[in-house]
């Protein structure tokens, strides 16, 4: 991880508050989802309509689904598998399932995706 992080010039600072590169964001289409792996988890990581991003454990609560390859609007991500919904913004399930983590995400003035775990 150190020598993606060392390419884009995050500081030293910037690494031990939890600041990740994942790359580039145009890996993301718009209006999809894709999963990265960070320092162990899964992190989906959405790109909506109005080109602002959202990251999300990737991993469903209810069985394990997929989360990156849901179905996204603007607010909700549909896991592929029995539909649960979750809010974008936060992670909670707006059917009943358990929350997925959320984590802050955005894009740098180069294109990289920079995403913060706690
Ligand atoms: S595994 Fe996601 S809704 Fe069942």
């Amino acid at each position: 991880m150190s020598t993606g992080l060392s390419k884009t010039g995050l500081s030293d600072a910037g690494q031990s508050a939890g600041l990740h590169v994942l790359g580039r964001l145009d890996q993301v289409p718009v209006g999809e989802g894709r999963a990265f792996g960070v320092d162990g988890e899964q992190i989906a990581v959405f790109r909506l309509r109005d080109g602002s991003l959202r990251a999300l454990s990737a991993v469903c609560p209810h069985k394990g689904g997929p989360i990156a390859d849901g179905t996204i609007d603007q607010a909700l991500v549909m896991c592929p598998l029995h539909q649960h919904s979750f809010e974008l913004d936060t992670g909670c399930s707006t059917t009943g399932a358990g929350p997925l983590r959320s984590y802050p995400v955005h894009a740098d003035g180069e294109g990289n995706i920079i995403l913060q775990l706690p």
